[in-house]
């Protein structure tokens, strides 16, 4: 049991603090898809931690490969030097992803790697001979973690109002349509929002313009998928202006939609992608941005000499070993076990399961994507954020951790998971979501 003290010693992420901390939800262990709570209970886990344990909790293979790589080589600097974890992680990952994505740079969460591809977009202009183009754009409710670059193309309300002008940004509209509404997997609607795209650019001016960037799907602000050649269109206007194109793919890289990356499902090619996540399964923080051959040799031909840092960036941890071997680990078993067959192979059924929650009382919209899914609920007269609150406070006591915005429910479970276990989530979430009024 924790003391007060401990528990007042701590000032949470993400949480209000307040609640918590007289009613504290502690997690003690986690095997496959399940938590273990410090009072004993097994709870099934609808989002791999958060998002991020997709190949199931306490894989072996991975706990073995971090704790033999802390007793060899606990830490290397990797300014100016390096160790070869590394460079074999980034081969693995270059490997896996869309080729053409050659180079890949070591951060230590998500947030970092947004605020790194934003840096590096900025100076691939600049080396270029075009340093006016500084501006970028993101997407209204997309998240690209909390860093100060990533809060400002994100388009998440509550993440914003706080902190005042950080770095200037435009958005586009979020895709969410209420024509859309209920669709499974790709929704219908909304090819036109991605002309946003060019009223933003002339607008601004393509010279003022360095990148887009967007999540190919909105995860954080409760799975957002976008409209049928959505992507396709925002590729086809930036290579029309000269515009680089970010894909976050720090929630849906490695397997989430079925297909390994997004830019895989949906076929196309970002200059820039964001990873995190599952690179390590979770086990130790890790992100990553990997950049096309065009980005990287820009860098690389320069005019200073050889020995000066062509990027003016990086981070102490970057490329940690830890990271590294745990992130070695997590890529065979990505591969080995076929993780993205596994989530396409259950997807249609956790799509099927998930739908039926559709005439439930508060629920507005339901949308998936892969093993990825989202019930939108109507808000509280009285207090918007309440029903989602409540519902997950709820499963918690039933045996069932769901996360919860504003606005909704979010299920991601590990790619592990049985049908059976795809039944308790809907079957606990068809029971509670009624309850709360
Ligand atoms: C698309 C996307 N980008 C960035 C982040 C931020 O990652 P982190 O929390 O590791 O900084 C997240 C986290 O959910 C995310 O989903």
């Amino acid at each position: 049991m924790l003391t007060n003290s401990q528990l007042q010693a701590q000032w949470m992420p993400f949480t209000g603090n307040r609640q918590f901390k007289q009613d504290p939800r502690i997690i003690v262990g986690a095997e496959g898809c399940y938590l273990h709570s410090d009072d004993g209970r097994k709870i099934l886990d609808s989002l791999s931690g958060l998002w991020c344990c997709s190949f199931g909790h306490g894989r072996p293979e991975i706990a073995e490969a971090i704790a033999k790589q802390a007793k060899t080589l606990d830490y290397a600097p990797q300014f100016q030097f390096g160790h070869p974890g590394a460079f074999q992680l980034a081969e693995r990952v270059r490997d896996l992803t869309p080729a053409g994505l050659d180079h890949v740079f070591f951060t230590n969460s998500g947030s970092e790697s947004a605020d790194t591809a934003i840096k590096m977009a900025r100076a691939y202009w600049r080396l270029k001979g075009e340093p006016a183009k500084t501006r970028l754009i993101g997407r209204v409710k997309g998240y690209h973690g909390v860093n100060v670059g990533g809060t400002s193309v994100g388009g998440i309300t509550p993440n914003r109002k706080m902190f005042g002008p950080m770095m200037e940004a435009d958005h586009l509209s979020a895709t969410l349509l209420p024509e859309n509404r209920f669709s499974r997997g790709l929704p219908p609607h909304g090819l036109h929002l991605a002309d946003q795209l060019e009223e933003r650019i002339a607008l601004h001016d393509p010279s003022t313009i360095a990148a887009v960037i967007v999540e190919p799907m909105s995860g954080s602000a409760g799975v957002i998928v976008p409209p049928e050649g959505y992507l396709q269109r925002l590729r086809a206007i930036c290579d029309q202006h000269n515009i680089l194109l970010i894909f976050d793919e720090v929630l849906t890289g490695f397997g989430r939609t079925g297909a390994d990356f997004g830019a895989t499902l949906f076929n196309v090619q970002p200059d820039i992608m964001t990873l995190a996540k599952n690179i390590t399964n979770g086990a130790v923080p890790m992100g990553a941005v990997v950049a096309s051959s065009e980005v990287y040799e820009a860098f690389m031909h320069g005019d200073t000499p050889a020995y000066i840092p062509e990027f003016a960036h990086g981070y102490t941890y970057s490329g940690h070993p830890l990271a590294c071997a745990a992130g070695l680990a997590a890529m065979d078993v990505f591969e080995k076990d076929k993780m993205a067959d596994r989530a396409a192979a259950m997807a249609p059924y956790f799509e099927e399961q998930v739908h039926r929650l559709a005439d439930l009382k508060h629920v507005v919209d339901i949308r998936n994507l892969g093993m990825a899914a989202a019930i939108q609920l109507a808000p509280h007269p009285k207090e918007a954020a309440r029903r989602p609150w409540e519902i997950a406070m709820r499963c918690w006591k039933k045996g069932l951790y769901v996360r919860f915005t504003a606005d909704s429910l979010q299920l991601g479970p590990p790619f592990i998971i049985e049908r059976d276990q795809v039944d308790t989530i809907c079957s606990i979430l068809e029971e509670t979501i009624p309850e709360v009024d």
